[in-house]
C-alpha cells in the first residue's frame, strides 16, 4: 500500500491543498500541509521544463495576420488599402466585389475548366471521397507500417477513411488506439498526398501520407513525437493549398463552418473576383482590347503579373502580412508587397540550391536578369507564366518540345553556343533543360524546386549572388521585394521584427542573434500603432526570449486586453504567470486556452500541471484524462495521472495505472520506476517528465 508522508521537510512534495474551500478532492485528512519554498521549486521543475517547448514550439509555424483595417488615427498606416486607391483599368480589384466560383466559369470556358482540373493546382486539395487520388490500402503498401512506436493503419470503409494508431506493449498487445477520421486529401500526388482531419472545425495534418513514387504508406515528412497526434494547420497553409478558407480570428487552426470556399485553387485566385465579368463578359475595350471585367495576367506589367504566382510560389523564409491587410486581401492585379512582405535568407555567397524555391532562383538567372519588356509585347520579361500556362501542363511526351519552344521565343537569335551536333549527340531531342534547367536530386522535400530554375549556363554552374542575396546590417533576412536597404522603411522594419521573433521562437536563428537592437524594431512599430496585435504579440514573445517575463507577461495581457481569445497570447500568458509563480492568473489563461482549443494535448498537460500545482485533483484528474484521451500513447500523461491517483487516495488504480507506464516502454522508464517507488516508500514527488 502506498504511504503518504506527511511531515514538512520533503522537499519533493507536492504542495498542499489551499483551505479556500476549491474543489479539492482529497478529503483534507489526506493532504498535508508543506512549505513554501521546495514546493515553488517543484513546481518549477515540474511546469517549467516543458513549458516552454510547449507554449512557444509547438503552437504554431504560422506568420502572423491581421484582419481588417488598422485602426484610424493609429500611427501613420501603410497608406490605404491598395484595392481601393487603385486607379488601373481593372474592374475587379476593389474589396466589394464579390467571389462567384469556378463553377460559374464553366459554362462558357469548358476548355480551361476541364483542364485546369488535371493541373497538379486544380487538384491541391480535394475530399477524402475523390475517386481520383489513387492510393492503395493493402499490406504491399506498406499498411500498416510502424513508426514512433506505434503500428500506423489506413482503412477504408467506404467513401470514409481512418488513420489509426495502435500502441503495442511488449508482447504485441494493443495498449491504446486512437482513430482520427479524415477528411481531405492535401497535396495532388505528384509527390504524395498528406491528409487532414476537421474536429469539430479545428484542422489538423494527420501522421500518415502517402508517396506516390513509392507507392507506400508511411510517416508523414517532418512528423516526430511532437507532432503525433497531429499536426495544427493554419491558414496560411492553406491559403497556399486551397482555394479560400475563413479562419477564426485570433485561433491557431480553428475555422468556420464550412471551412473551405472550394476546395483545390480556383479560378479566381489568380483571375481575381468574378462578380463584374459575370455581368458582362467579354467586353472587351475598344483600345485594348482587353476585357477589364476580370483580370488576364497577361496583359499586367512584369511586377503584378509575377505577384500572381508568388502568392503562393514565393515561399521565402518567413512571410508576414503587413499591418492592416488581411490574409486574402491581396488581388491579382497588385503588387504583392503592398500586402505580404517576403522575408528571404541574406546569404553571403553562393545560394545553395536546395534551400531556394523557384522564384528566387528564377530571379537569380541571367534570363530574368536581362529581359526586358517591349511595350509592343514582341517581348516580355522573363515570369513563370513565361513557360508554365496554369491550364496547361505538357504530358510527359511533350515537355521536351513544349519548354524548347519557350526558350527558344527568346533565344532564336541568341543562341546556344554549343554546336547542334554536339548537343543532338547528348541530347536526342536537343532538350535544352536537360542542359539547362536539370533536375536536383530526387528528395522528398515538400517545399524545395527539384528542378534547377537558375537556368544555368553549365550543369556545375553556381549562382551569382545577387544583390538580394547581400546580407543587411547583420540581419539574416532581407525583404524580397526591397532588397538589401529595405529595411529602412519603417513598416518594412516592423515586419523584419516579427520575422525575426518568428524565426528565433522556432529555432531557425539561434536565440543568442535576438538582442535589444531586435526589439527595438518592434518598440518602434508599436510607439507608432499602439493598436498593432500582431507586434504587440511578437514583442510580448520576443520579451519571454530575452528572459523578461514580467515585461512579457505585461505584453500578452495589453494583447489580451484588446482580443482576448488570442490564443498564442494566452498560452504565452499562462507560461510566464506561471514563471512567476503567479499561480491563479497562470491557471486562468490555461483554461482560456483550452477553452478556445481543446484539441491541443500541450494545453491540456499545461492546465493539467498547474491545477496539481494547485492542489484540485478533481479538475486535475478531468484534465488529465482529457489530455490520455488526446494522446492515449503518451507516458508522460500517464505518469502524471499516476500522481493525482496516488495524491487522491486511488493506490490500487495508480499501480494499474503505473503497469500502463511501465507497458509502453518510454525511453526513460527507469527514472519512472525510481520515481514510482519513491510514491510507493511515501516520499511524495512530482513524476520525472520535464525533458522529454
Ligand atoms: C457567360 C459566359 C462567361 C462566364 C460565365 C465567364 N466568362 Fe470569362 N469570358 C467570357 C467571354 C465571352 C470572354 C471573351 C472571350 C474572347 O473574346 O475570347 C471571356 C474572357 C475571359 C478572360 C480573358 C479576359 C481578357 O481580356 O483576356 C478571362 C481571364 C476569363 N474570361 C475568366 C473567367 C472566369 C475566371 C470566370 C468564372 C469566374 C469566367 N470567365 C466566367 C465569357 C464568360
Ligand atoms: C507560401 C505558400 C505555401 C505555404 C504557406 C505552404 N505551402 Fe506547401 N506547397 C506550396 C507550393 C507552391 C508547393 C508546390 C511547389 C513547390 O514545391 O514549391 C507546395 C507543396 C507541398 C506539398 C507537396 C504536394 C504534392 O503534390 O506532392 C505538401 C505535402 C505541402 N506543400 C504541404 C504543406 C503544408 C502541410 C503546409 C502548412 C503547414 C504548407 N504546405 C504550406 C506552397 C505553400
Ligand atoms: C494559377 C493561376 C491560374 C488559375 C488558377 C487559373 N488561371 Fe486562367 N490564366 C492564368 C494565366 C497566367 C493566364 C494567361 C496566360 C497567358 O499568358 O496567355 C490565364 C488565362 C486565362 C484565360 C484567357 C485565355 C486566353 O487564351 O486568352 C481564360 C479564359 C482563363 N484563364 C480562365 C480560367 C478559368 C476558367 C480558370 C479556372 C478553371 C482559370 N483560368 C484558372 C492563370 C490562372
Ligand atoms: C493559391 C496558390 C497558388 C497560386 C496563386 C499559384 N500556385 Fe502554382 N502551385 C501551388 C501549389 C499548392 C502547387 C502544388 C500543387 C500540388 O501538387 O498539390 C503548385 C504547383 C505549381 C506547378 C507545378 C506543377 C507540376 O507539374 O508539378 C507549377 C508549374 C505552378 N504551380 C505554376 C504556377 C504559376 C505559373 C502561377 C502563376 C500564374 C501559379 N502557379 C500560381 C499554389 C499556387
Ligand atoms: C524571356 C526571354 C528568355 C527566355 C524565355 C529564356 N531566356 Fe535564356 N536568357 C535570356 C536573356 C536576355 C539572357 C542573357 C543574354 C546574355 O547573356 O546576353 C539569357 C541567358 C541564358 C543563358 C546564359 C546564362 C549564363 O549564365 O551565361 C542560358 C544558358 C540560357 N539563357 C538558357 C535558356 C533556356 C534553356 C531557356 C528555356 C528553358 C531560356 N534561356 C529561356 C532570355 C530568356
Ligand atoms: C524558363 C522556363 C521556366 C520558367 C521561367 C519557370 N519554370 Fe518552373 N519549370 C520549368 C521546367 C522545365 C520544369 C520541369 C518540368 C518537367 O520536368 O516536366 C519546371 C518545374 C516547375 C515546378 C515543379 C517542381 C520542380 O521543381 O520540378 C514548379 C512548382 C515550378 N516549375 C514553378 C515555377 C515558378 C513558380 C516559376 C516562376 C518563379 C517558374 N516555375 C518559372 C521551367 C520554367
Ligand atoms: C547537350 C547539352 C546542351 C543542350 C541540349 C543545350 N545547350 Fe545551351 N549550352 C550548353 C553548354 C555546355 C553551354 C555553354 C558553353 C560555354 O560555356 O561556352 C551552352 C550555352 C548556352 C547559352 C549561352 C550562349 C552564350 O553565347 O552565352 C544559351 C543562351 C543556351 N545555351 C541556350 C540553349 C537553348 C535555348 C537550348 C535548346 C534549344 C540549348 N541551349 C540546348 C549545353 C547545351
Amino acid at each position: 500500500m502506498l504511504r503518504r508522508r506527511t511531515n514538512d521537510d520533503s522537499g519533493l512534495s507536492l504542495p498542499a491543498v489551499d483551505s479556500a474551500g476549491r474543489d479539492a478532492c482529497p478529503p483534507p485528512s489526506e493532504t498535508s500541509k508543506r512549505a513554501h519554498p521546495p514546493r515553488a521549486a517543484l513546481v518549477c521543475a515540474l511546469v517549467f521544463v516543458t513549458l516552454l517547448a510547449a507554449a512557444l514550439g509547438v503552437v504554431i509555424s504560422s506568420a502572423w495576420r491581421t484582419r481588417g483595417p488598422a485602426a484610424p488615427g493609429a500611427g501613420d498606416a501603410p497608406s490605404d488599402d491598395p484595392r481601393v486607391t487603385y486607379a488601373g483599368k481593372f474592374l475587379n480589384i476593389r474589396p466589394d466585389v464579390r467571389y462567384v466560383g469556378d463553377e460559374r466559369c464553366v459554362d462558357c470556358h469548358a476548355s480551361e475548366c476541364t483542364s485546369f482540373r488535371k493541373h497538379p493546382m486544380g487538384r491541391s486539395l480535394v475530399p477524402i471521397n475523390d475517386p481520383s487520388t489513387g492510393e492503395r490500402y493493402d499490406a504491399a503498401a506498406n499498411n500498416p507500417f510502424g513508426a514512433l512506436g506505434s503500428l500506423w493503419e489506413v482503412e477504408r470503409r467506404g467513401e470514409r477513411v481512418w488513420h489509426k494508431e495502435t500502441r503495442l506493449g511488449p508482447d504485441r498487445e494493443p495498449l491504446s488506439q486512437t482513430e482520427m477520421e479524415v477528411h481531405y486529401v492535401l497535396g495532388s500526388g505528384i509527390q504524395g498526398h498528406s491528409y487532414l482531419t476537421n474536429r469539430n472545425g479545428y484542422l489538423f495534418q494527420t501522421p500518415v501520407s502517402w508517396f506516390t513514387h513509392k507507392q507506400i504508406w508511411d510517416m508523414s515528412p517532418g512528423f516526430q513525437e511532437e507532432r503525433r497526434t497531429g499536426r495544427p494547420i493554419s491558414p496560411e497553409c492553406l491559403f497556399c493549398h486551397a482555394n479560400r478558407v475563413h479562419p477564426i480570428e485570433g485561433t491557431v487552426n480553428r475555422f468556420e463552418t464550412p471551412a473551405f470556399d472550394g476546395y483545390a485553387i480556383g479560378c479566381e485566385r489568380c483571375h481575381g473576383p468574378g462578380e463584374r465579368h459575370l455581368e458582362r463578359p467579354g467586353r472587351r475595350d475598344p483600345e485594348t482590347n482587353i476585357d477589364y471585367t476580370i483580370v488576364n495576367p497577361r496583359w499586367l506589367a512584369p511586377e503584378p503579373r509575377q505577384a500572381v504566382c508568388e502568392q503562393c510560389h514565393l515561399e521565402g523564409e518567413v512571410r508576414i502580412v503587413r499591418r492592416g491587410r488581411g490574409l486574402y486581401d491581396f488581388r491579382p492585379g497588385l503588387p504583392l508587397d503592398s500586402f505580404w512582405t517576403v522575408f528571404v535568407r541574406a546569404s553571403e555567397g553562393a545560394v545553395d540550391h536546395r534551400a531556394v524555391h523557384h522564384v528566387e532562383q528564377m530571379t537569380a538567372s541571367r534570363c530574368f536578369q536581362l529581359s526586358t519588356e517591349s511595350p509592343s509585347e514582341d517581348q516580355r520579361k522573363l515570369g513563370c507564366a513565361t513557360c508554365h500556362n496554369p491550364h496547361d501542363r505538357p504530358s510527359p511526351e511533350e515537355r521536351v518540345a513544349h519548354f524548347r519552344k519557350q526558350c527558344l521565343n527568346c533565344h532564336e537569335d541568341h543562341a546556344c553556343s554549343m554546336p547542334l551536333a554536339a548537343r543532338l549527340a547528348r541530347e536526342r531531342e536537343d532538350s535544352c533543360i536537360e542542359c539547362h534547367m536539370p533536375r536536383f536530386s530526387t528528395t522528398d522535400i515538400a517545399h524545395a524546386a527539384s528542378t534547377d530554375h537558375r537556368i544555368v549556363r553549365r550543369p556545375e554552374s553556381r549562382a551569382r549572388p545577387g544583390e538580394r542575396g547581400l546580407p543587411t546590417q547583420g540581419f539574416p533576412v532581407i525583404a524580397f521585394h526591397r532588397g538589401p536597404r529595405g529595411y529602412l522603411d519603417k513598416e518594412i522594419s516592423r515586419d523584419l521584427g516579427l520575422a525575426l521573433v518568428e524565426m528565433t521562437k522556432d529555432g531557425r536563428t539561434p536565440a543568442s542573434q535576438f538582442s535589444s537592437r531586435e526589439l527595438a524594431l518592434l518598440d518602434a512599430a508599436i510607439e507608432r500603432d499602439p493598436n498593432d496585435l500582431d507586434a504587440l504579440e511578437a514583442r510580448a514573445v520576443a520579451l519571454v526570449l530575452l528572459k523578461r517575463p514580467r515585461d512579457a507577461l505585461a505584453g500578452f495581457e495589453a494583447v489580451l486586453a484588446q482580443a482576448p481569445r488570442r490564443e498564442v497570447s494566452l498560452l504565452g500568458a499562462a507560461q510566464v504567470a506561471a514563471e512567476l509563480r503567479q499561480w491563479d492568473s497562470a491557471l486562468t489563461y490555461a483554461r482560456r486556452a483550452v477553452a478556445i482549443n481543446p484539441w491541443m494535448p500541450d494545453y491540456r498537460r499545461i492546465l493539467t500541471l498547474l491545477l496539481a500545482q494547485r492542489e484540485m485533483w478533481d479538475e486535475c484528474r478531468t484534465q488529465c484524462q482529457a489530455w490520455m484521451r488526446l494522446d492515449p500513447a503518451s507516458a508522460r500523461a500517464r505518469v502524471v495521472s499516476v500522481m493525482v491517483l496516488i495524491r487522491i487516495g486511488k493506490d490500487a488504480e495508480a499501480k494499474a495505472e503505473f503497469a500502463k507506464v511501465e507497458a509502453l516502454q518510454p525511453a526513460n522508464l527507469s527514472e519512472f520506476q525510481d520515481w514510482f517507488a519513491r510514491q510507493v516508500r511515501g516520499e511524495i514527488g512530482p513524476p520525472p517528465i520535464g525533458g522529454q
